[in-house]
């Protein structure tokens, strides 16, 4: 059933805001605000679109928080929000990016070609030693995203398993657990985390876990905070870690001090593997208002006990 509210007035923040401005035009009867990322709320709302909280926000008055992004921790580590705040997010044609991302460290790997790019640099033509094609994968978190990645995987002669927070079996997973020591003993070509940023899954790929389930090639295309990144130069170190594309990291920008840009074998991109376009942003927000305004069920919703 959906839950009818009388939205008033909108806050709209981040990079997308002049693109989100054709809100104004839909509807006329709402006024809205826009403001830079990190820019103090001056009134009061009871709406708010953003990738990440404005400091100041008075979030007890909020009745409707929606998320830019697919990822809601921006707005939900720190929010503390009355229990029957409706949270939603942007998720549109999300799974299927970050899917075909990676699909791509997949191929990259099955031709070596961050070494080969690194011998390109330094003009040596030389063949590498290119893997076998491994097919077993574990993927971390069977939501919307875990899952295109799965099956966009299985369409390449994957075999994809998963864990998750319930370990309810889930197409197209072989298996899915709640615990990864589960698989221990298993061989895996590749561990992707897909995992939500949550109170719980704060940490949570830590040297336990890369010991259990290593040795293996990793992909983070969730959040950067999910891993403890000591672990993890420890885990290459050990060799329990093979190749490792991190999308995102605990700190973003990262720093050019940081350790993991003088590891070889990881590959840093910058959070480029599921960025919501301009257009998805409008639409989904405007289908979502659209729905609110008329009392019908909102589709993205977030449950604010689980954090995502
Ligand atoms: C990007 O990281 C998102 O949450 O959409």
């Amino acid at each position: 059933a959906g839950v009818y509210m009388d939205i008033r007035n909108v806050l709209v923040t981040g990079r997308l805001r002049e693109a989100l401005r054709e809100l104004e035009k839909r509807f006329p009867g709402i006024r809205f605000d826009f403001q830079a990322e990190g820019e103090p709320a001056k009134a009061e709302y009871d709406g708010y679109i953003g990738f990440a909280l404005a400091p100041g926000l008075k979030l007890q008055a909020l009745k409707w928080v929606h998320s830019l992004g697919a990822g809601v921790d921006g707005l939900l580590l720190n929010g503390r929000f009355s229990p029957g705040t409706l949270v939603t997010r942007t998720v549109g044609e999300m799974p299927r990016r970050i899917a075909r991302y990676c699909r791509m460290c997949l191929l990259m790997e099955a031709y070596r070609l961050p070494d080969v790019l690194a011998a390109n640099q330094r003009q040596i033509w030389r063949q590498p030693e290119l893997p076998d094609s491994p097919k077993e994968v574990l993927v971390f978190g069977t939501g919307a995203i875990g899952r295109e990645i799965a099956w966009q995987l299985s369409q390449e002669g994957y075999s994809c398993s998963a864990v998750s927070r319930s370990g309810s079996p889930k197409a197209p997973f072989q298996r899915v657990e709640r615990e990864y020591s589960a698989y221990q003993g298993q061989e895996f070509a590749w561990l992707i985390n897909a995992l939500p940023l949550t109170r719980e899954t704060v940490d949570y790929f830590d040297w336990e876990l890369f010991s259990t389930l290593g040795p293996a090639n990793f992909i983070n295309i969730g959040r950067g905070r999910t891993v403890v990144e000591a672990d993890l130069l420890r885990a290459l170190d050990a060799k329990l870690l093979g190749r490792c594309y991190l999308d995102v990291t605990a700190t973003e920008p990262l720093p050019p001090h940081s350790p993991l840009w003088r590891y070889p074998d990881i590959v840093i991109t910058p959070h480029i593997a599921g960025l919501t376009a301009q257009e998805e942003a409008v639409e989904e927000a405007a289908a979502t208002l659209t729905r609110i305004l008329a009392g019908q069920p909102v589709p993205n919703t977030v449950d604010l006990q689980r954090g995502y």
